[in-house]
Parts: C-alpha cells; structure tokens; sequence
C-alpha cells in the first residue's frame, strides 16, 4: 500500500544515529518502559543494533515522513512467537505515523499469528495496534527499566 507522506525502506547506517537519539526521549521511554538499562549507553546501543540487523528472522524497516527518519518498526521472535515493536522520534507523534507505517508493515509481513506487546497505559501504541486490527489476548507483568518499578503489559494478537 503507498502512503502520501509515509514509506518504509532497509536501514542504512547512518540512520542509527537517528535511531539512538530518538530513543533517548525521557516520554517515549515512560510510554515503552520495557526499554535497556541505560538507553544512553552508546555501546550497548551498538552492540543491540548489530544483533538486530545480523539477525536473518528479523525484519526491520526504517520509516520515512517526508523523506526524514521517523523511526524504525521490526519484527523479531526472540521470546518465541514473532513480535513487532516501533518507536519514533517525538516531533513525529500525533501525526497517525505509527497506525500508517504498522498498515505497510503488515502488507509486507504476512506472517501470522502476530504478537505485540505494550504497558498497559501506553494508549497511544495500544489505539496503533487495535487500528491495526490486533485484539488483547493477556497481559504480563515484568521490571521496567524506563521507569523502575513493576509494570503490567499487555499481550496483543494479530490473527
Ligand atoms: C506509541 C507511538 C508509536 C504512537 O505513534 P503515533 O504516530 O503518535 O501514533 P498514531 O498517530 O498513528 O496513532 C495514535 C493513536 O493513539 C491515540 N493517542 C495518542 N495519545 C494518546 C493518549 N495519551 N491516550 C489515548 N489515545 C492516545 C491517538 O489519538 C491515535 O488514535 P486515533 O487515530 O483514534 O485518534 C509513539 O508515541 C512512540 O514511538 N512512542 C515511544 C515508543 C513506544 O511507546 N513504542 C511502542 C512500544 S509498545
């Protein structure tokens, strides 16, 4: 499906330093809470991103408005069942990106069931997966690092 303003494409390398910023984001790390220890830590950073894009199961695509980077979306099945997750840089919230890039993201993944996970109070990313179609099918509860405590999260299915 062709979107006006969104596409997805391959990671390039230079769209980690995008990447490592927009994950910086203080809000964008409360909203994701399952997030790395230290979200700082460029290293580490490095060394998830070489994982991730060495990683043949997995499918990752950079997302595009307006030509800029947005963020990123992937699918990975490193719990088990194929999961997708995103993220994208704050001045690219509200604008229905996320529902846009996950609609293409699925057209070019047909693979399914599809998981999904989100805090239980993230309601930004659980509107996404619901306008996408995905339906809660139980939750969890785990220590989140973006926010030092328990959190609950909800399990999300896309069949
Ligand atoms: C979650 C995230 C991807 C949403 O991206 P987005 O492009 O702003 O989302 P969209 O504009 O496509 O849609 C958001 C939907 O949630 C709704 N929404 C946004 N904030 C909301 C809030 N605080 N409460 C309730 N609904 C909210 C919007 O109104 C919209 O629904 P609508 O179309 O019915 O009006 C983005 O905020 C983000 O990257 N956050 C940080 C990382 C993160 O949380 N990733 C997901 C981890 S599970």
């Amino acid at each position: 499906m062709f979107f006006e303003r969104i596409s997805l494409r391959p990671v390039l390398p230079a769209d980690l330093d995008v990447f490592f910023l927009q994950q910086l984001d203080p809000e964008g790390i409360r909203m994701a809470a399952f997030t790395p220890n230290d979200p700082a830590d460029r290293a580490h950073f490095d060394a998830h991103w070489a994982k991730i894009l060495a990683d043949p199961n997995l499918t990752i695509r950079t997302i595009l408005y307006d030509g800029q980077v947005a963020g990123n979306i992937a699918c990975h099945a490193w719990f088990g069942s194929p999961e997708v997750c995103y993220w994208l840089g704050r001045e690219f919230w509200g604008k229905g990106v996320a529902t846009q890039a996950l609609t293409a993201f699925l057209e070019l993944l047909p693979v399914r069931p599809l998981s999904a996970r989100a805090a239980k109070d993230n309601l930004a990313s659980l509107r996404v997966l619901e306008k996408c179609g995905f339906r809660i099918v139980g939750s969890d509860k785990g220590f989140a690092n973006g926010r030092g405590e328990e959190v609950e999260e909800l399990i999300l299915e896309l069949r």
